[in-house]
């Protein structure tokens, strides 16, 4: 696997639907102590499928893993962790796990989108066949900014959708064995 550090694309700068300049880079292990902060800050508690966490301690491991095991970018406005994304890579599926979340101020201004874009590019990078998410039936704008990259819906019921993002590999043509046409 790259390392995080060595992805196309990164770091990125650009201004948000306010004109905030907010910049995007891979996660670094001094970011943990912020990455944390954010999540305690982050309103509303479980708002994508029981995430973030609402218990302080389930949610302390659960940043934990995810900074652990996961490749992670995050957004920032004036050197404040204002969005978080995260793949999880390592799956043994290849088809990795996506999770993101803005902070509150922030929302519906493209960071969203740009993080998404982001990570679109990570996954196909990293030779991922499909990723996949589940969100809330409810929550619109989630689903919005995840069709307008490409996610289909891929199965789910009335509370929870599942969506994937599938990458498709070009195969290499067939050739002609010389001198016949190729049937037999
Ligand atoms: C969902 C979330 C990640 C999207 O990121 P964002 O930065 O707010 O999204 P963007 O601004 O890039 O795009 C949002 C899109 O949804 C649209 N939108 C906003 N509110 C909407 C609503 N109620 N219904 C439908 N679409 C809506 C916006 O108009 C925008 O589309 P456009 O670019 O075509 O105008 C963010 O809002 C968030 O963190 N929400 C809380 C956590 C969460 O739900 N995470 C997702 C689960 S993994």
């Amino acid at each position: 696997m790259a390392r995080n550090r060595d992805f196309k694309g990164l770091p990125a700068e650009f201004e948000d639907r306010l004109g905030r300049r907010i910049r995007i880079r891979a996660y670094e292990k001094a970011d943990y102590r912020a990455l944390k902060e954010m999540y305690d800050d982050f309103e509303p508690k479980t708002v994508a499928c029981g995430l973030p966490p609402a218990d302080r301690q389930t949610r302390t491991k659960w940043v934990r893993h995810m900074a652990s095991g996961f490749l992670n970018v995050l957004a920032f406005y004036r050197g404040r962790i204002v969005g978080h994304s995260a793949l999880d890579l390592a799956c043994p599926t290849g088809c990795p796990e996506f999770l993101l979340f803005i902070r509150d101020g922030f929302r519906d201004c493209g960071i969203g989108s740009c993080m998404l874009a982001v990570m679109k590019g990570i996954a196909e990078e990293s030779g991922s066949e499909r990723i996949v998410l589940t969100v809330r039936a409810a929550n619109a704008q989630a689903i919005r900014a995840f069709r307008k990259i490409g996610f289909v819906s891929c199965g789910g019921d009335e509370a929870q959708k599942d969506m994937e993002l599938c990458f498709t590999k070009s195969r290499p043509r067939r050739q002609k064995p010389p001198g016949g046409s190729g049937r037999r």
